[in-house]
């Protein structure tokens, strides 16, 4: 049999019939009666299973016995012209190896239909299923598009730490990394842990953002982008929060905010754009099962202009919509996803691009406007998601941002380096963070984050 090179089933599939072929792959089913049997055969390659054809004059039942759901096997055969519907080609049998079978009793995936709840309890298995190979090919393709996206106009790539000892985001939601035996921690004289003595001789966590390294990156190299895991500690059992997830941040030198918002419009155009064109396959799968304006939905938002306005009028349009709220809304508050959806998906019925909001409800290095109340922040909302990206221009200022730092009763010790930036030919600049779960949400219309990365991370939840 291994005479032959395994060919995917994607390229079979185009493939002219003719020659002998081998296949690998695991079964999805097997139907048929005493004459012949047809196996359907996937190797994640595509959503589209190939035909496998056994003529049971030359082949006995003994010897399919363990060509059940879900065994693996290897198929050798002639590809031919199909006569069924849905496929242009198939494999007429000659040969066959179960390379794993997998027992009909107990194998989770016997049969389809299962919830996502379920699936999520099988994370080792679901991706077999039809649905989570379509949410894996499609969060390749979208890692592989940023990439090339970035690439295209000059970006550069940079590699920020994971391991960190500031909190860019200030918000203390932090993962510590430490080596201390935390039984017996060595404490200094005030009764307070002795960090020095730490591997790295001070406390250290897991980042929330790449962005302050980033923007030492930009602030030399011109544009940069960072493209990593983050790692946030709250207590958020929502279905748009990880507490792993991974995040795109461009970062760009002698950007303002508008520069930023052109390109976070573009960007996020771009991608579904790549998805329409390059995974149609599995949309169409994913639009037909689970969301029929799935395909719909992502062509309007290629085509439409996103509307851009103030946090301020945001709020007026909340206030003034007659709409009862889980969460009170005026002017100050922190917008909820209710909020943020009902602007998207009620008001303006396209995605929103919300500018300028008020400076307390934002990060310290978020440029200050001159009302002294507001900042050059912008968050990108989206139909069904709310925030998808989170950015602003940066305050490029030393004594504006020293005297921010302070207000926060933030260290500046910690963050000495990120200071002197604007010390030392500060500029102005700007950037972004986009998260990929929430995209990919977006792109496969899943209505779960934990269900478009392989490996969610949640509070209880690290199984897998
Ligand atoms: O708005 P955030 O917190 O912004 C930052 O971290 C900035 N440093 C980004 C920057 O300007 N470079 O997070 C950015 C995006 C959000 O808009 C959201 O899409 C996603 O990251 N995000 C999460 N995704 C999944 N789970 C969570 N817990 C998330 N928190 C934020
Ligand atoms: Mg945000």
């Amino acid at each position: 049999m291994e005479s032959h090179k395994r060919v995917k089933v994607s390229e079979l599939l185009k493939r002219e019939p003719g020659a002998e072929v081998l296949a690998k792959g695991w079964v999805r089913t097997k139907r048929g009666n005493k004459n012949i049997s047809f196996v359907a055969l996937n190797d994640g390659s595509t959503v589209k299973n190939i035909q496998v054809v056994f003529d049971m004059n030359s082949f006995n039942e003994e010897s399919l016995k363990e060509v059940t759901t879900g065994a693996c096997i290897a198929v050798k055969g002639e590809l031919t012209a199909s006569l069924g519907s849905g496929q242009s080609v198939e494999i007429q049998a000659k040969e066959i190896v179960v390379l794993g079978p997998a027992d009909p009793d107990t194998y989770p995936l016997q049969k389809k239909g299962h919830s996502m709840e379920f699936l999520r309890e099988i994370g080792h298995l679901r991706p077999r299923t039809n649905t989570f190979g379509c949410v894996f090919r499609i969060r390749h393709a979208m890692s592989f598009a940023i990439h090339k996206f970035f690439n295209d106009k000059g970006f550069f790539n940079l590699h920020t730490p994971i391991i960190t000892a500031s909190d860019a985001e200030g918000a203390g939601a932090m993962f510590q990394v430490t080596t201390l035996d935390m039984t017996n921690p060595p404490k200094k004289e005030d009764g307070k842990i002795d960090y020095s003595q730490d591997f790295f001789g001070k406390s250290a966590n897991l980042t929330v953002s790449g962005q302050l390294e980033g923007e030492l990156g930009a602030l030399a190299l011109g544009e940069i982008y960072t493209f990593g895991p983050t790692f946030r500690a709250e207590n958020s059992n929502t279905p748009r929060h990880l507490s792993e997830f991974w995040m795109i941040e461009p970062e760009m030198a002698f950007y303002e905010i508008k520069d930023n918002m052109d390109l976070a419009e573009e960007f996020i155009k771009y991608l579904v754009k790549y998805a329409l064109e390059n995974c149609m396959d599995d949309l169409q799968f994913l639009n037909d099962m689970f969301d029929k304006e799935l395909i719909e939905r992502l062509k309007s938002v290629v085509n439409t202009e996103f509307v851009r306005l103030p946090y301020t009028q945001g709020v007026e349009i909340l206030m003034n919509s007659g709409q009862k709220f889980e969460y009170p809304v005026s002017w100050g508050t922190d917008l909820q996803s209710e909020h943020e959806r009902y602007l998207v998906e009620k008001h303006f019925l396209k995605p929103v691009i919300l500018t300028d909001y008020p400076k307390d409800i934002k990060a310290f290095y978020m440029k200050q406007n001159d009302d002294g109340k507001t900042v050059r922040a912008m968050d990108i909302l989206f139909p069904k998601i709310g925030e998808i990206i989170g950015g602003s221009q940066r305050e490029e200022s030393l004594e504006k941002l020293e005297s921010r730092i302070d207000q926060l009763n933030m260290d500046r010790e910690t963050l000495w380096w990120y200071i002197e930036t604007r010390k030392f030919g500060s500029a102005p600049h700007s950037g972004f963070g986009l998260g990929f779960e929430r995209l990919l949400l977006f792109v496969t219309g899943m209505s779960n984050i934990r269900d478009v990365i392989p490996f969610p991370r949640a509070p209880k939840n690290a199984e897998f």
